[in-house]
């Protein structure tokens, strides 16, 4: 079983809504692309670099430290992007908001703490102003007043009782993993992968507050809910998500209650590749989502090496998948589509540009991160467009909005 923190985490930038309008990437063609990355080996650090998409290649054309040593996610908003360093090891981690230059550099805003080992924030409230965080290490999440990116505030910082049935690192904790916000922008779910939990918190998108609701508890230990996405179809909604333990993926109808609580029945179970085949032992299922504006679900699958990707100078490397299903708008319900190559090794975060024409693989053990066309009409991820090498370990990529 994986637990470091290099290997247990994941994403991403903007709404992960596949009905919201401003999605990420605005203007189809951003051809810049943000990376973060660990370090890779003792004294390194880890930077939040700019690449741009330049015919076949991705040129890394800045490197910034304002993130600190371990940034592992980004959240644009306008011309401030908000960063969290994980800060492997700390008692706590810090989100920094920083300003977005014209030259690729980065000025230093603000910064606050966090619970510890950040991993995953998300916009939520009116015109945006509150930012929530999921804390891996920490075991909690932290919710900020961004109304002023340069005095970012704290609003408040919760940390959840450890689970009490004595099984090992990650489930002798809390673990949220992802902080995800539902369609109607009322509640903040956090998929708790040491608790086998969705956590939910109502939420008062004017004073930015929120109340504690009952989680969705319905699941084998061992499950390790890492990450997730909405689906508004009509009336109905639906969330999914992987579990990077047990290399689950299950699909589930989601009810809004009068009482302001949710409550999820499950509609799908699956491995990750949609079957119930067994996969390698130490696969680990990492990031999923619903390209913007489609019923087209994809997520990464880690350490399988079950498939063959050919780098630029035309060597066939192993690949780990990147898998695609289609959404019935209907029933929720989710067929297999594709399992393309990631790209290589530990494809921890991908994402969509905005029109979904494009997805950008950060490969975190092969330093890698590679640019995918992909045709929104079928969802289906085609021949890679560019690749770049960079140092250390590439664990989230987003396209620039
Ligand atoms: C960012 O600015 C704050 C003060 O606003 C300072 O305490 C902090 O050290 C700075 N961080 C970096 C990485 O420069
Ligand atoms: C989901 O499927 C897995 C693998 O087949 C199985 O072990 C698990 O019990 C199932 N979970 C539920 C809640 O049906
Ligand atoms: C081709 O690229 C791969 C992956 O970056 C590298 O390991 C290999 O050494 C390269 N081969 C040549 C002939 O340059």
């Amino acid at each position: 079983m994986r637990t470091s923190y290099g290997v247990a985490f994941a994403l991403s930038a903007g709404f992960r809504l596949a009905t919201a309008a401003p999605v990420c990437g605005g203007g189809s063609a951003s051809d810049l692309l943000w990376v973060t990355t660990y370090p890779a080996g003792e004294g390194a650090q880890g930077k939040l670099l700019t690449l741009k998409l330049d015919g076949s290649k991705l040129e890394v054309v800045a490197e910034s430290d304002t993130c600190g040593p371990y940034p592992s996610w980004l959240t644009q908003a306008g011309d401030v992007l908000y960063c969290v360093d994980e800060a492997w090891g700390g008692d706590h981690g810090t989100l920094h908001s920083l300003k977005i230059n014209d030259d690729h550099s980065f000025t230093n805003l603000s910064q606050h703490e966090t619970v510890g080992g950040p991993v995953s924030t998300v916009i939520y409230g009116k015109d945006g102003l509150g930012l929530a965080v999921a804390d891996y290490a920490g075991g909690g999440i932290d919710t900020f007043n961004i109304a002023d990116p340069a005095a970012i505030k704290l609003i408040k910082s919760l940390v959840y009782p450890a689970p009490t049935d004595g099984l090992p690192d990650p489930q002798n904790s809390a673990r949220p993993h992802e902080a995800i916000l539902d369609p109607t922008g009322e509640f903040l779910v956090f998929p708790d992968l040491g608790a086998d939990q969705i956590r939910v918190l109502k939420v008062d998108k004017e004073t930015l507050e929120y109340v504690e609701k009952p989680s969705y508890t319905d699941f084998d230990r061992g499950t390790g809910p890492r990450h997730g996405a909405f689906f508004k179809s009509g009336d109905k909604t639906f969330f999914y998500l992987v579990g990077e333990l047990s290399n689950l993926l299950q699909g589930f109808s989601v009810a809004y209650n009068d009482d302001d609580s949710l409550t999820f029945t499950r509609i799908h179970n699956s491995t990750t590749h949609g079957d119930d085949k067994p996969l390698p032992e130490d696969t680990a299922a990492a990031e999923l989502w619903i390209a913007p504006g489609s019923n087209f679900l994809t997520l990464s699958s880690r350490f399988e090496s079950s498939l063959e990707y050919t780098v630029a100078n035309g060597t066939k490397v192993p690949s780990d998948p990147l898998i695609t299903f289609s959404i019935d708008k209907e029933t929720g319900a989710l067929t297999h589509v594709q399992s393309a190559p990631a790209g290589g090794i530990n494809p921890r975060h991908f994402s969509f540009n905005s029109d979904g024409t494009r997805v950008a693989s950060a490969l975190q053990s092969d330093g890698r991160v590679v640019v995918f066309e992909r045709d929104p009409s079928t969802g289906k991820i085609g021949k890679a467009t560019a690749e770049g090498d960079v140092e250390g370990m590439p664990n989230f990529a987003t396209f620039k909005q």
